[in-house]
């Protein structure tokens, strides 16, 4: 059974990949290296003594992904591959929606042709947009706020279009709420170009004493400390809600929408005193306004995905803070992107 990986170069599917060979599946990976290096792949590599096929190719090439799909004839595709910084989609709205729904287009197209019916497609809990009511359960209603987001909601509509044409098509959507920390060997991780926009790469980085001082948007939301709440992620357990979505997707059939998270939130705070602790650092911050666009809190409902997937995310923000430290510790330039 062989599995196509799109973006499988990046932060979250290379963590997949690691996952997919330690089961002993057969495994493609689709990528441009846009954000991401060859170097992830080779770390993998090493890390899993097992080998795999990668094409360095552009989803928006129609005709290669027809020609690799045909070739390769996978039981199954996990596509991660797109682009997703939310202030770049405000200033580039239209790369935006040409590689993340063009993209996809062409992805599903290619796999009309290959008889491909089984895919995973990597969501985000960006859609929810502001939550009317928490925690935030798959049926919440959505409405992003941002360009990013709205190229999730045009894939995840397309998606369910594509898949209503054949009673055998079976897709799952998953949409992540924070992923952060890195494998427990050190090899593999998140590797942002330039100065991070998230906060465990920037917390990582102030740690490490490559940037100086931590920013925190805002200390007067309506929460504990004031500062705002997300449902962070370790990505190894992300990593293994996507063995479970897998398992589920190739023995059944329609469209499930799952969120992927803990299902308990951490303020910005609280995730600078796990850091602290994690990385024996001290981590100088200082309160600055609310970044435009954030909300006060985020977190996920996870009954679902317990319920029908049998998953749930076993690793604390220690383990998150202690990984994501090991790979920010031994990779201070990542991957070298
Ligand atoms: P990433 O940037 O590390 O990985 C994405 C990969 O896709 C990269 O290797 C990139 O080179 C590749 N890619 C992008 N456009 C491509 C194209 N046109 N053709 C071929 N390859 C292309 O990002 P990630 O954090 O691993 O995210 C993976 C997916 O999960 C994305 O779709 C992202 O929107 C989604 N997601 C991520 C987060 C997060 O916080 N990391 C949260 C929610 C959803
Ligand atoms: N924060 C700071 N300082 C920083 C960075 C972030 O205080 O330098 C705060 C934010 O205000 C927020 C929290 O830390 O309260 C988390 O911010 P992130 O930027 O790490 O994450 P977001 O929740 O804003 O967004 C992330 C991804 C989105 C994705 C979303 C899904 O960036 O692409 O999670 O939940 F859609």
């Amino acid at each position: 059974m062989k599995i196509v990986l799109t973006g499988g170069a990046g932060y979250i599917g290379s963590h997949v990949l690691a996952d997919l060979l330690s089961l002993n599946k057969s495994v493609h990976v689709v990528d441009n290296f846009y954000n991401s290096s060859p170097a992830s792949l080779t770390a993998v590599q090493n890390m899993s003594k097992r080998e795999f096929a990668v094409s360095e190719l552009n989803i928006l090439n129609g005709p290669g992904l027809d020609k690799l799909l045909q070739e390769t004839r996978p039981s199954a595709v996990m596509h991660f591959a797109g682009l997703k910084a939310v202030s770049e989609s405000v200033s580039h709205p239209l790369f935006y929606y040409e590689n993340n729904v063009k993209g996809t287009l062409e992805l599903l197209k290619a796999m009309d042709n290959s008889g491909c019916k089984n895919l995973i497609f990597s969501s985000s809990a960006t859609v929810y947009g502001v939550p009317e009511r928490l925690p935030i359960s798959e049926d919440h209603k959505v409405a992003a706020i941002n360009p990013y987001g709205r190229t999730k909601l045009i894939i995840e509509g397309m998606i369910n279009d594509w898949s209503s044409t054949d009673p055998k098509k079976s897709v799952i959507i998953l949409r992540y709420f924070n992923p952060v920390g890195a494998h427990p060997s050190g090899r593999i991780g998140e590797s942002p170009k330039g100065v991070p926009n998230n906060l465990m790469p920037f917390l990582s980085q102030v740690a490490s004493g490559r940037l100086e001082v931590l920013k925190v948007f805002g200390n007067d939301y309506d929460t504990e400390d004031g500062t705002g709440i997300r449902d962070y992620i370790h990505i190894c357990d992300l990593a293994s809600g996507h063995i479970a979505a897998l398992d589920y997707c190739l023995k059944t059939s329609g469209v499930e929408t799952f969120n992927l998270g803990t299902g308990r939130g951490y303020s910005v705070i609280e995730m600078v005193n796990a850091f602290k602790k994690a990385s024996g650092r001290p981590i100088p911050y200082c309160i600055v306004p609310r970044r435009s666009g954030d909300v006060a809190e985020c977190y996920a409902d996870v009954s679902k995905v317990k319920k029908i997937l049998n998953w749930e995310a076993k690793l604390s923000i220690n383990d998150m803070c202690a990984d994501s430290w090991r790979w920010q510790h031994l990779h201070p330039d990542g991957h070298c992107v």
